[in-house]
């Protein structure tokens, strides 16, 4: 196990942000991750835990013993007529397990296909796309306790899943360290293509009966012609989660602007915060080095050499506007460091 010392983090997330990490080690085992936890206690620096930096925007140099995880694997740990489990090491790549799954005709995680990032990092937010989220095929997860360094087990139920959502962001933020995350996938699949958009695909491609591979490529296709891709243009995807708001507030913005999008759910009326934004006067607005994406006003972009604290300055203003034209809050999705 080495750890290094004054690190570009710059190949390390998405957004391209160049910031430093004070020390950095791989971790390609629960106990490597162990020893660099006592590590961080006997050089008395924080702990910093990464995977493929798809989700979070660096404004400063990490004082910190960043950790990217690579503990890899894929492991049946269970098959019954119905499906399988499978238990997947944190430090793979999601989709690289998406496609495992396609090949072993499992399904369950087709419409997640092209989510970037690791699998440890996939409970965190309860990964979702496409009417999809990770706690549908979720069965548990295992996490080392950052302070007695035992490993605990979390059902579903324990994870608290929410939309975009986790104990791992609330209760128990920063305490435990994921090291595998156990999976309940179906040999008889339930073809969700009830999203406007795949539907559509489908369609255009002529597919009556899709498969599981059939999902998965019209999700790739749609997701290559929707988001920018991290390796031309520094992205985390969407920067902030789509509000939802009671359904007063909905009908009071919708009597000024009739043609606002809304999709019921058990809490009130979702508003598309792409709409919110471009409504706003920023879609596709570049202020030097960063700005706010062409297609898709959820997505803050770095042209390169942007700095973080200019994209969460700009994140700033992009709420406080949408506050005052709609009186909704945006919340961010992606984490601040
Ligand atoms: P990181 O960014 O490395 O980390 C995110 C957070 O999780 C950090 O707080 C980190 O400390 C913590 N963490 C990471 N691994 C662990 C671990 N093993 N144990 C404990 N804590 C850990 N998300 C969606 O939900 N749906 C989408 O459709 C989607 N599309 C995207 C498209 C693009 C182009 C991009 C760039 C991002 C998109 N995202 C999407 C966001 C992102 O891909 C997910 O949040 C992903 O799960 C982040 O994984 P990561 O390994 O990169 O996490
Ligand atoms: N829209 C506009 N203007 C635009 C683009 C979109 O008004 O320029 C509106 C339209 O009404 C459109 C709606 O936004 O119907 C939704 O757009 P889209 O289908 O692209 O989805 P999204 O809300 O932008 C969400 C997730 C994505 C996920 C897709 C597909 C959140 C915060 N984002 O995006 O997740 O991939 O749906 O399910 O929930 C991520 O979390 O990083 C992410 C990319």
């Amino acid at each position: 196990m080495n750890i290094q010392e004054n690190i570009s983090l710059l190949p390390f997330n998405t957004f391209g942000i160049d910031k430093n990490a004070r020390f950095f080690a791989v971790a390609k085992s629960t106990d490597e991750v162990k020893q660099l936890i006592l590590k961080s206690e006997e050089m008395k620096l924080p702990l910093f835990i990464l995977g493929g930096g798809s989700n979070v925007l660096l404004t400063k140099d990490l004082g910190a013993l960043v950790i990217k995880m690579e503990i890899k694997g894929f492991d049946l740990v269970g098959e019954n007529e119905e499906g399988v489990l499978v238990k997947v090491g944190a430090g793979e790549n999601w989709h690289d397990f998406v496609m495992y799954c396609i090949q072993n005709n499992w399904a369950g995680v087709e419409n997640l296909s092209l989510i970037p990032g690791t699998v440890g990092a996939s409970p965190m937010q309860n990964i979702g796309a496409y009417g999809v989220e990770i706690k549908e095929v979720f069965d548990h997860l295992e996490a080392i306790d950052r302070n007695t360094l035992e490993i605990r087990r979390f059902s579903s139920e324990e994870c608290k899943f929410g939309y975009r959502e986790s104990v791992f962001k609330t209760d128990l933020k920063d305490q435990y360290i994921i090291t595998h995350v156990v999976f309940r996938l179906s040999k008889h699949p339930k073809i969700n293509a009830e999203y406007g958009a795949i539907k559509q695909t489908l369609v255009e491609k002529g597919i009556q009966s899709p498969t599981i591979k059939d999902i998965s490529e019209a999700v790739i296709e749609i997701r290559k012609s929707k988001l920018p891709d991290p390796a031309i243009i520094g992205n985390a995807g969407s920067f902030f989660k789509n509000p939802t708001v009671p359904v007063f507030t909905f009908e009071k913005i919708k009597s000024h602007y009739p043609g606002i999008p809304g999709f019921p759910n058990e809490e009130g009326i979702k508003i598309p915060a792409a709409w919110l934004i471009e409504q706003a006067g920023w879609k596709g607005k570049r202020f030097g080095k960063i700005g706010v994406h062409q297609y898709q006003p959820l997505v803050l972009v770095n042209y390169g050499g942007g700095e973080g604290t200019d994209i969460k300055d700009l994140s700033k203003k992009i709420q406080e506007s949408v506050l005052a034209k709609f009186d909704v809050l945006l919340h961010p999705e992606v984490n601040f460091l």
